[in-house]
């Protein structure tokens, strides 16, 4: 099975990507770091390893990550409560954490978890890059030892966060910039123009939630998100972004990808945290096609959409 290390910021789409990995019997979660993101620190440490407990995976290390971005404060966003006050909204029915977090940080654990591997290792980053930035500077060599980045970020026609920008990507465009543009690890990146698409509604929740105690656990977590969802989507359900990148982790080739220049925008304009997508190509119909110029990443456009719903939910 695929060797996997997740990135994350709990978060609820966060929790259903890691039940995905956690449940799945063609992974071995090797372990999962944190970062800043959807709360502070402390509290998506702490909603990481209370996941773990509710899905019986306490072999699964926990190592604590960057508490803020690279160069430039953290700006606090205005809707800030999108996954409730401690991230997991209603957070209150899950277990206590099975085990201590490690006692070294998470770019230590990568380290040492890519280097005992003897095949590379997936990581699916899916909060703001932070952590994979210090990895991949701090340790150049260790690129080897990576089978693949498969990133939730990123927008290509608008964002969420901001007019342009998604919010991982917004978060530290820096960070997100030395991953995307400056590091050539092959990367698939998994954008909200895809991951909107894949929104689930409230009778796939009101089923994975009478599917047993861990479908009832991850519905539990969801009513401040999808009270936010509600205004986005004009209707009852959410959307789960971070799963969409980790089914792709696991089952590789779940989304159909094109190979597209790119860069970050890390100016202090209102594009602050955009990935500009260069969709030029040959065949484009206003004649600016040309072919890609490295670096490109392969960034997710399609899926079959029921086919990855029934995927997640199962
Ligand atoms: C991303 O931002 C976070 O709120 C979600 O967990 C996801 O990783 C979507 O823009
Ligand atoms: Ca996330």
């Amino acid at each position: 099975g695929t060797k996997l290390i997740i990135d994350t910021d709990p978060g609820v789409d966060d929790a259903f990507a890691i039940a995905l990995a956690a449940r799945s019997a063609d992974v071995e979660l090797l372990g999962l770091t944190t970062v800043y993101g959807n709360v502070p620190l402390e509290a998506t440490t702490r909603n990481a390893q209370r996941l773990l407990a509710l899905f019986g995976r306490k072999d699964v290390p926990v190592a604590a990550g960057a508490e803020r971005p690279l160069v430039y404060p953290f700006p606090k966003p205005r809707d800030y409560a999108v996954h409730g006050e401690d991230g997991l909204g209603g957070s209150e029915g899950l277990p206590d954490p099975l085990r201590d977090i490690e006692p070294v940080d998470a770019v230590t654990m990568m380290v040492q978890l890519l280097e005992a591997s003897d095949e590379p290792v997936t990581i699916a980053p899916i909060g703001p890059l932070t952590n994979i930035a210090l990895l991949l500077a701090a340790h150049p060599g260790i690129r080897e030892k990576i089978a693949r980045l498969v990133i939730m970020g990123g927008a290509v026609a608008g964002g969420n966060i901001s007019s342009a920008a998604e919010f991982n990507i917004w978060a530290d465009p820096e960070a997100a910039r030395r991953v995307l543009v400056e590091e050539s690890v092959p990367t698939v990146l998994v954008p909200m123009d895809l991951t909107h698409r894949c929104a689930v509604d409230a009778p796939w929740l009101d089923s994975l939630a009478a599917s047993g105690p861990v479908g009832a656990g991850l519905n539990a977590l969801t009513t401040d998100y999808r009270a936010y969802y509600r205004t986005i989507l004009g209707s009852e359900g959410m959307v789960m972004h971070d799963a969409v990148a980790v089914a792709e982790a696991i089952s590789p080739g779940i989304l159909q990808t094109q190979s597209w220049p790119i860069d970050v925008d890390c100016g202090f304009g209102p594009a602050r945290g955009a990935t500009i997508v260069d969709r030029r190509t040959p065949e484009a119909p206003d004649g600016g096609g040309r072919p890609p110029i490295p670096p490109t990443v392969d960034v997710a456009v399609d899926t079959d959409l029921d086919g990855l719903r029934t995927f997640v939910h199962d």
